[in-house]
């Protein structure tokens, strides 16, 4: 998505071959009409598989995740990280590696907004080692539900995520795909045919 990827190389900040800090428009502070960009974009690629939900995790999820609900006409959900006064019950939970942290973490959904009738579509901000989107993965299949497809803003593809999602069997679509962020720029991947 030419939009997105101008607007990283423009207010994106490489802190280590590692990590992209993007808080001027996903992390932090919120571009409204690029989410909205990046809403329609996933409602395009994901039209035909009948989704009934969008499933995210807080906090940065959930504003890509509400736009392309707004586009699909489906509710979102978004897992929880951290407890909840008012989600006690009911619950399912995936234990959550993060290898960028170094600490593990127990996600939440409640089982009374997913069934086993929901087409599911996983969205999320950043794709690194895929250990958030796998937590996302297991949630809906305890609930019975099928997953549809998982769309990313932003994809490390020099990290094991996308292979771990591949891997899976199921369909990754990334608006931006990021080759390297060595010597302090930005390389986006060489798409076949772009
Ligand atoms: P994984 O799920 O793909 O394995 O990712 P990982 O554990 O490595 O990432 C943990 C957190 O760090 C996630 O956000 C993820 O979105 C974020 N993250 C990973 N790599 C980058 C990066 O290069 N840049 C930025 N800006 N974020 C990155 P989180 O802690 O859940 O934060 P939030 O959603 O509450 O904002």
């Amino acid at each position: 998505m030419e939009k997105l990827k101008r607007k990283i190389a423009e207010q994106g900040t490489v802190l280590s071959d590692e990590v992209l800090k993007v808080d001027s428009f996903l992390n932090h502070q919120i571009d409204p009409e690029l989410m909205l960009a990046v809403g329609e974009e996933f409602a395009t690629l994901f039209r035909e598989e009948g989704v009934t939900k969008i499933v995210t995790i807080e906090s940065s999820g959930i504003a890509p995740a509400v736009m392309a609900g707004l586009k699909l006409g489906v509710p979102v959900v978004f897992a929880r990280k951290r407890q909840s006064l008012t989600l006690t019950e009911n619950l399912l939970t995936a234990s959550v590696y993060s290898f960028t942290k170094k600490t593990e973490s127990t996600i939440a959904v409640s089982a009374s907004h997913l069934s086993k009738d929901d087409k599911v579509l996983i969205i999320d901000d950043f794709l690194a080692n895929g250990q958030a989107a796998k937590g996302l993965v297991s949630i809906i299949k305890q609930a019975g539900a099928k997953v549809c497809g998982i769309g990313i803003v932003i994809e490390k593809s020099f990290q094991t995520g996308r292979e771990e999602l591949d891997n899976l069997g199921i369909r990754v679509e990334s608006l931006a795909r990021i080759a390297s962020l060595a010597d302090g720029k930005v390389t986006f991947l060489q798409e076949v045919g772009s």
